[in-house]
């Protein structure tokens, strides 16, 4: 039976795009990600597709999703795209398949971020790149206290506000070539992490 943690996307699927865009910041992620055309390019957890329209042309891209809703949406968003139902734990492409993975505001949110991060790494072809956008903790010491005290509900509804997740993305073998804040005083981040 499916858990909670993949449910509540399929419950969120209709009224995603009305309370999250983020449009300057998947463009930002996207500049980073300096995409040449015919390069292949995964959107991984791509939710509603809300990327999908922003990738320029001559980009071979591919999309997953483990809810059924959210492809569904991002279907309607791209005709280009294949968009599959898929598990970012457990993606069934061969390995050193992609130029670029997008992660974006998924890490937090699977059960397991690292092996998330290891599948990622095992599709990209040697030299690739990911583009992470997401919310993480950065920096020594601890998360402030309000953001500890509101992670149990945020965990249940959405999404780990805390995960330390350019820890996680070193122990997966990525190098960090570039981080900065995004928005909400840099709980939101991008990165771009190269496969080495
Ligand atoms: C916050 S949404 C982000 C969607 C999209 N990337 C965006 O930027 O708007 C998180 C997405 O991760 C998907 N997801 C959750 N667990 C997943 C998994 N194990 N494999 C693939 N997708 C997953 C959810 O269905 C949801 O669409």
């Amino acid at each position: 039976m499916m858990s909670w943690k993949t449910r509540r996307w399929d419950l969120y699927a209709p009224y995603y795009d009305k309370l999250i865009g983020f449009e300057h910041l998947r463009r930002r992620s996207l500049d980073l990600a300096r995409l040449q055309p015919g390069e292949r390019l995964l959107v991984d957890g791509c939710g509603t597709g809300l990327d999908l329209p922003l990738i320029r042309s001559g980009i071979e891209v591919d999309a997953v999703d483990l809810s059924p809703g959210m492809v569904e949406q991002a279907r309607r968003k791209s005709a280009a795209a294949r968009i599959q139902v898929m598990d970012a734990q457990q993606l069934t492409f061969p390995d050193a398949t992609f130029d670029c993975v997008l992660l974006h505001l998924i890490v937090a949110i699977v059960p397991e971020p690292l092996r998330c991060l290891r599948e990622a790494g095992r599709v990209l072809k040697p030299g690739g790149r990911i583009m992470l956008f997401d919310k993480y903790f950065h920096g020594p010491g601890q998360p402030r206290l309000i953001r500890r005290l509101l992670n149990p509900l945020m965990k249940f509804l959405v999404t780990d506000l805390n995960l330390r997740t350019l820890d996680l993305a070193a122990q997966a073998g990525f190098e960090i070539v570039h981080e900065e804040p995004a928005m909400l005083n840099g709980m939101f981040r991008i990165a771009r992490l190269e496969k080495v």
